[in-house]
């Protein structure tokens, strides 16, 4: 395996990741808080690209690794909490229209983001090692 170019695309991934928490973070505080969806500007469409070079790199980490999905429990476990990432983020952005459903979902959303970092950090399933990671 092409060491540097593994660690380019994982440094890639991370800087990638970080961005886009703060995105979605930062795309639910302006819709919260009354802003329309016609107002956010690059926030509308930055993130499908930033998500999708996040999606792809980990691929290509996982491609790279010979890690599989159905064979290394590691990389499964995290496809799986990547997937409700997806889903909740579209919950609590289009399809539920109930305010107080949409931050609940926003922020399930943003607690499982961090349970992505610590599986990928600690290769573990476990929410409580999160606070040792910072
Ligand atoms: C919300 C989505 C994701 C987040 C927040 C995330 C986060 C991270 C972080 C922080 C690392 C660096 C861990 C470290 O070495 O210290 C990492 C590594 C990695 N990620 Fe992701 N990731 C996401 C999605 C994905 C997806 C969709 C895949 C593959 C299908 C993937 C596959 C990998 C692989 C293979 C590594 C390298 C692991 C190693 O060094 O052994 N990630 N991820």
């Amino acid at each position: 395996m092409n060491v540097e170019l593994f660690v380019w695309v994982r440094n890639l991934h991370v800087v990638v990741a970080t961005l886009s928490i703060m995105l979605f973070f930062t795309r639910g505080v302006l819709l919260f808080n009354g802003a329309e969806r016609e107002q956010l500007g690059p926030l509308r469409w930055l993130p499908h690209i930033i998500d999708t070079l996040l999606f792809l790199s980990g691929v290509y980490m996982a491609y790279l690794l010979h890690r599989l999905p159905g064979v290394d429990p590691w990389i499964t476990t995290k496809l799986g909490f990547v997937l409700l990432y997806i889903m909740l983020g579209m919950f609590a952005f289009r399809w539920c229209k109930r305010r107080p459903l949409r931050v609940v979902a926003w922020l399930a959303a943003i607690g499982v983001f961090l349970e992505i970092v610590t599986l990928a950090v600690t290769k573990q399933f476990n929410p409580l090692l999160l606070p040792q990671l910072f």
